[in-house]
């Protein structure tokens, strides 16, 4: 008899996990998540798991320690339950920046992370997009990534923009900008060469690129500080860009970023919803959000019938 499949949500961004079950067609199974008055995680798994294929959607975005506790206690809760199988959905993918070390005396964190992942119950992990090449192999299960470069690059069309061309904001994106050229007929690229002093200071170098009276669309993996971006749209703007546009996967957005976009010179900034945005956009907001639940619910459907996934994604 087949397994029957779970979803279960932590805290962190429960709307996309409402959103994949809905696409799958089954409610959101129950679990309680809350603290105990110290702070600590406290959860209990309020339905039956056992001998069950139960996947767990938690995005490892701010505050990231907790979402990360959260996520292994619940896998914790799931093994003790005696679940089949975990997949450990993780939406956006937290500790993937430490993936090496680049001094004397600093760690590895992301190879501790997958360590811990493992050891709480996980037997399948789900990002999406690679965290980084190295991360992949510091698991020893199968690590699923997703894409969402198909979804973006269909809003983008839906946005016929003539005479687009497309690019990265730094030099390490070009393959991932080449990518997304593709998806959208062939489009001419740039890139923006830039220099990151520190975390929030980011110096362009110099654009290369025919942009002139162009519109310019930027693809990045990630916005944080959104310093790249705006830097980047700057650099194209003086290159004599039309208007600059920008796509990203995840918003792992800091404190005031939604503002410095809203007053930046992008003309509209596209994100998916693998963390959840603050809700402080005004209603004429640049910001603009697509949903990767549907991508989430196909993965995890075939997953469940033991069906490519990379069939998905090409
Ligand atoms: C780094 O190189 C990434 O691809 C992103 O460009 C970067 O993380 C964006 O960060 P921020 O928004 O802080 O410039």
């Amino acid at each position: 008899m087949a397994r029957t499949l779970k979803i279960f949500s932590g805290s962190s961004n429960p709307e996309l996990a409402r959103l994949t079950a809905e696409h799958l067609g089954i409610p959101l199974s129950r679990s309680y998540v809350a603290s105990f008055p110290n702070g600590e995680t406290r959860v209990r798994i309020e339905e039956n798991v056992r001998g069950l294929d139960v996947f767990l959607v938690q995005s490892v975005c701010a505050p990231v320690d907790k979402n990360l506790v959260q996520l292994l206690i619940m896998m914790d809760a799931v093994r003790r339950a005696s679940a089949d199988r975990i997949t450990a959905v993780i939406p956006y993918f937290g500790y993937a920046r430490q993936e090496k070390k680049t001094a004397g005396r600093e760690p590895i964190s992301a190879k501790l992370v997958a360590n811990l992942l493992a050891v709480a119950g996980a037997d399948r992990i789900l990002p999406m997009t690679r965290p980084g090449p190295a991360i992949e192999g510091f698991f020893d299960i199968p690590v699923d990534h997703l894409r969402a470069a198909g979804l973006l690059g269909e809003r983008v069309k839906d946005l016929a923009l003539d005479n687009a061309v497309v690019g990265s904001p730094d030099a390490g994106g070009v393959a991932r900008a080449e990518d997304f050229s593709r998806r959208l007929g062939g489009s001419d690229l740039f890139v923006v060469f830039k220099r990151r002093d520190t975390p929030d200071n980011v110096t362009p170098l110099h654009m290369v690129g025919d942009v002139k009276g162009r519109v310019a669309i930027i693809i990045d993996d990630i916005i944080s500080t959104g310093k790249s971006l705006i830097t980047a749209a700057d650099s194209l703007l003086e290159g004599g860009a039309k208007e600059v546009h920008a796509c990203a996967v995840h918003a792992d957005f800091t404190e005031d970023v939604v503002k410095v976009l809203e007053s930046s010179r992008l003309k509209s900034i596209l994100v998916t919803d693998t963390i959840p945005i603050p809700n402080q956009r005004p209603l004429d907001s640049k910001i603009h959000v697509c949903s990767t639940a549907r991508i989430f619910a196909e993965t995890i459907d075939r997953i469940h019938r033991h069906e490519s996934v990379s069939a998905l994604f090409s």
